[in-house]
C-alpha cells in the first residue's frame, strides 16, 4: 500500500527546536543555493494568483525530472487584526514517474525559514563583506527568522527594528535578545535604518507603500547598503520608493513573476535586473567577492562577461517575492532530513489490485445497513445516492424501484 509522509505543524516546530531555526536556515541556504546553481535544468513558471479584495491564494509549482512539488499559500495583510495569520501554506511533493505524492508538509513555518534562507542567499552574494546591522522594518511573523537568516550569513549582531504595532516590535525586542542580539527597538523606520549595513523590509500592507525613501537609503544607511525587500509580492503591494531601484543594482528570483509582483513593477518594462541564480551559477557577478567565501557557482568573477560587480559602495536590492523553487527545494530538504518518529503516513492514494478497477474499492466495502448488494451485501438508500453521486429526493428509489 502507497502512503504519504505527512509532516504536521506541531511535528515541524519540534523538528526545527530540536535542530535549531538558525541551523535549519544555514543549512536550507546551502540546499538553495545547490539547486539555484542547476536552475537551467528546472521546471519553472510563475505562481498562479487567485486575487479577491481582502488578500491573495496562490499556487507555485516546480520540478525536476525526479520529483514535482508546489505549495498552497496565501497573502492577507488584514488577517492579523480578524485574529488571523497573514500567511499560511502547505506544500506537497510527489514521484515524477508515476505523478503519485509523497510527501505533505505544513509550511507555514516552512516558509518563514524558506524566505529568510532565501534572503540569505541573496545577502551572502550581495551584501557588504563585514556587514553586522541589521534593519528590520515590519516585525511581524516573518522577522526572527529573517534575523537568524542574516546572521547565518552575514554574521549580523545588531539589529534595528522598526513597526508600526508597538506588540509587534516588543515581539521581536524579546525574541531576539533571547536569540543573543544586540537589539535597539526603533522609533521610526528612518531611526531603524540609520547606519545599517542590510535593510529587510518585511511589512504587510495591500498597498504601494514607501516603507523606504531614497533618502533614507542613501542618507541614512550605511554606504553600499543592502536593502533585502520582501513584503511587496503582489500587484498593487510594494515597499520602495522607485528611485531606490533606479540607481541600484537589482537581483530577482524569477523575472517574469518579479515583473509583475515585485517591487519592479513599479519601474519600466526594460528596467535590467539580474535573477539570483545567475550569480550563484557563476554567470553575473554579486558584490565584488574579494575576502568572501566561495559558494557554489564560484568563482563568478572570471565569468561575468562584461556586466560590473557592485563595488562596495553601490547599493544592492534583492527584490524578493517568493519563487516556487525556494519551496520544492525545501520540501525535499524536509523530507530527507526530518527523522521518521516526526512523520505519520497518510492513506491519500487510492490504490486498487487491479490499477483499472477503482470501483473495487466501492464495491468490495460492505457498510450499508439494511438493502442487499449483488453478492448479498447490503446497501441502504443513503448509501446508494453517495455511490451514485446522485441528488434530490427519490432519485436512486426511481432508479432501484425501475
Ligand atoms: N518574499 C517572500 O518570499 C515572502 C515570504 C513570506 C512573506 N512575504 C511577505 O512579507 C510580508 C510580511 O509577512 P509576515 O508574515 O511577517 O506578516 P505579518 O502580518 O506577520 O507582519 C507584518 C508586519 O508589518 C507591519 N507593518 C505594516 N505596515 C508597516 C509600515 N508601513 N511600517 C512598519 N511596519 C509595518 C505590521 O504591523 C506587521 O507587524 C507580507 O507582506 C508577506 O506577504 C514575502
Amino acid at each position: 500500500m502507497t502512503t504519504v509522509s505527512f509532516l504536521d505543524v506541531a511535528s515541524a516546530a519540534r523538528w526545527v527546536a530540536r535542530r535549531g531555526p538558525e541551523r535549519v536556515v544555514a543549512a536550507l541556504t546551502d540546499a538553495l543555493a545547490t539547486d539555484f546553481a542547476r536552475w537551467p535544468e528546472l521546471d519553472k513558471r510563475a505562481r498562479v494568483a487567485s486575487h479577491s479584495r481582502d488578500g491573495v491564494i496562490e499556487l507555485m509549482p516546480a520540478a525536476d525530472d525526479v520529483t514535482y512539488g508546489f505549495k498552497y499559500v496565501n497573502g492577507h495583510p488584514r488577517n492579523p487584526a480578524r485574529g488571523y495569520q497573514t500567511v499560511t501554506a502547505f506544500g506537497v511533493l510527489a514521484d515524477v514517474h508515476n505523478g503519485y505524492p509523497t510527501f505533505l508538509a505544513e509550511m507555514t513555518l516552512l516558509t518563514a525559514l524558506r524566505t529568510a534562507a532565501t534572503s540569505a542567499l541573496a545577502a551572502r552574494l550581495l551584501a557588504r563583506p563585514g556587514a553586522r546591522t541589521l534593519a528590520l522594518i515590519g516585525t511581524g511573523s516573518q522577522s526572527e527568522f529573517q534575523a537568524l537568516g542574516m546572521r547565518a550569513a552575514l554574521g549580523v549582531t545588531h539589529l534595528r527594528a522598526w513597526d508600526t504595532d508597538p506588540a509587534a516590535r516588543a515581539k521581536l525586542v524579546r525574541h531576539a535578545r533571547a536569540l543573543g542580539f544586540h537589539v535597539h527597538e526603533a522609533t521610526s523606520a528612518e531611526d531603524a535604518v540609520t547606519g545599517a549595513d542590510v535593510v529587510t523590509t518585511c511589512t504587510a500592507d495591500k498597498t504601494n507603500a514607501t516603507v523606504l525613501t531614497h533618502d533614507m537609503v542613501t542618507r541614512l544607511a550605511h554606504p553600499g547598503v543592502h536593502v533585502n525587500a520582501i513584503g511587496g509580492d503582489c500587484p498593487g503591494k510594494t515597499e520602495l520608493d522607485p528611485r531606490i531601484l533606479a540607481d541600484a543594482d537589482v537581483y530577482v528570483e524569477y523575472e517574469p513573476q518579479t515583473r509583475v509582483e515585485g517591487e519592479l513593477q513599479q519601474m519600466p518594462a526594460d528596467f535590467p535586473v539580474t535573477e539570483l541564480w545567475e550569480v550563484v551559477a557563476g554567470r553575473a557577478p554579486g558584490r565584488d567577492v574579494t575576502g568572501r567565501p566561495a559558494g557554489v557557482g564560484e568563482p563568478f568573477e572570471r565569468r561575468a562577461g562584461d556586466r560590473v560587480a557592485p563595488d562596495a559602495s553601490r547599493v544592492t536590492v534583492f527584490d524578493s517575492v517568493g519563487f516556487a523553487v525556494e519551496d520544492w527545494t525545501t520540501l525535499r530538504f524536509v523530507r530527507d532530513d526530518v527523522p521518521p518518529d516526526l512523520l505519520r503516513q497518510l492513506d491519500l492514494v487510492a490504490e486498487p489490485a487491479d490499477p483499472k478497477d477503482l470501483f473495487s474499492l466501492v464495491s468490495d466495502l460492505d457498510e450499508g445497513a439494511g438493502g442487499t448488494r449483488p453478492g448479498g451485501g447490503a446497501v441502504e438508500q443513503g448509501a446508494l445516492d453517495r455511490l451514485m453521486g446522485l441528488r434530490g429526493r427519490g432519485r436512486s428509489g426511481a432508479l432501484t424501484g425501475a
